[in-house]
């Protein structure tokens, strides 16, 4: 191996390539975003479960295999007594992706040394995985607020359940329609920072529970899946239309950050955000309240103007969640829910072709100090 020139230094690994992968392309040039070689425009019409199916498999399922690979996913919902019971004891104030960590790194517990499972097996327990984080996730938030926790509907999709668990009554079509449209449009996105620390962790040859708890940790940051707690929190700040351009000028003036605008890799319109726009304008409409959407129009004319910073996907998604009734506390574990399918692949891909990660930092501290015995000190 040539010799590592510590010289040239990539601060955050910005545009450093690490590995090959065949997962997910984003164009950030264009805003185009591909699964598995399927424009994410594309994908968005179909299920989450599909989806999950692509990613994790390589290939869209035909009838059957999806309706094989939904009724694992309904199955694996339920909740080991033991996990309940943990879910039970947390504090009060413990929020849903502290619980998620607990809850995963609980089920982990025990876990097979990872060089004697086979990858069909770890792709299974990345499955359960991806089946019981919207339990875990619904159990905490209802279980918090004092309310009975709602077991799993296996008549209902993955979406659909969610929301079922969650508020305790089944949703309409269309508040469904816009819980599985944002699954999907979260599921993927290559080496953001969450998927990054999953595939680290598994490149030690550490098992799949380990990987998830790492991504989860890394993922509830608020330059990550936190932005959309963020950015719901911002709506309801600026509160009404007429008072964005002093909202926005009063952050910019200050240095600070317009939460769901930016990207590190697109530099055009986020490609979700797209979609996200027409489902938050759709679901606006139907609920007969355009405040949000407005003061996101709004928001996206300065923001161009001022800084050419576009929205990305937890903008819009974050009006959506507004009109799906959603606590603002559970918008970064809806990020988790739903790109827990894109972390088995990366974790199954790490596994099939591993090395280990590890990157090299460029020292700038002191050198050869005189070490002193500590009572001369
Ligand atoms: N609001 C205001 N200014 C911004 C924003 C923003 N949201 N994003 C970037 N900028 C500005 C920076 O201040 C900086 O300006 P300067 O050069 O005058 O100092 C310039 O744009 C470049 O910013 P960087 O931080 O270097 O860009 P980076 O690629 O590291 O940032 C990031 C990407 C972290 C997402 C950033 O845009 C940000 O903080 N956005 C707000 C948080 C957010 O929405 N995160 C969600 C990301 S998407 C996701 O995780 C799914």
């Amino acid at each position: 191996m040539a010799e590592a020139d510590e010289s040239i230094l990539n601060k955050g690994l910005e545009g450093i390539v690490v590995a090959t992968s065949e997962i997910c392309k984003i164009d950030g040039a264009n805003g185009k975003l591909y699964y598995r070689g399927y424009s994410i425009g594309d994908l968005a019409n179909g299920s989450y479960e599909e989806t999950s199916y692509l990613l994790i498999y390589g290939r869209l399922p035909n009838r059957k295999e999806l309706s094989e690979f939904s009724a694992t996913l309904v199955r694996e919902r339920e909740l080991p007594k033991h996990i309940v019971d943990i879910l039970m004891a947390l504090p009060n104030d413990t929020n849903s992706m502290e619980a998620l960590r607990t809850c995963v790194s609980a089920l982990g517990h025990g876990a097979r040394d990872p060089r004697e499972v086979s990858l069909e097996e770890q792709t299974r327990m990345g499955i359960a995985l991806v089946a019981k984080f919207p339990t875990i996730v619904a159990y905490n938030y209802r279980l918090r607020n004092g309310q009975q926790i709602v077991a799993p509907n296996p008549r209902l999709g993955h979406a659909a359940n969610f929301l079922y668990m969650l508020f305790g009554k089944e949703p309409d079509q269309l508040d469904a329609r816009a819980m599985d449209m944002d699954f999907i449009l979260h599921a993927e996105h290559s080496f953001n920072a969450s998927t990054f620390a999953t595939r680290v962790t598994v490149s030690t040859l550490s098992d799949i529970y380990s990987a998830f708890t790492t991504g989860i940790g890394t993922l509830k940051g608020p330059l990550h899946g936190g932005a959309a707690l963020e950015v719901s929190l911002m709506l309801e700040k600026i509160g009404s239309p007429d008072k964005v351009d002093g909202y926005v000028r009063e952050v910019l003036s200050g240095h600070g950050r317009v939460m769901g605008y930016g990207h590190r890799v697109y530099k055009t319109y986020d490609p979700r955000a797209r979609v996200l726009n027409n489902m938050a304008l759709e679901i606006s409409q139907k609920r007969g309240d355009m405040r949000y959407y407005e003061i996101a129009q709004k928001l996206e004319g300065i923001m161009a103007g001022e800084k050419n910073l576009y929205p990305n996907v937890d903008f819009y998604s974050g009006i959506v969640y507004h009109h799906l009734g959603m606590p603002a506390d559970i918008n970064t574990p809806i990020f988790a829910i739903a790109r827990a399918s894109g972390w088995v692949a990366h974790c199954v891909e790490q596994y099939k072709n591993n090395r280990l990660i590890r990157p090299l930092d460029q020292y700038i501290g002191p050198l050869d100090l005189k070490y002193t015995k500590i009572d001369d000190r």
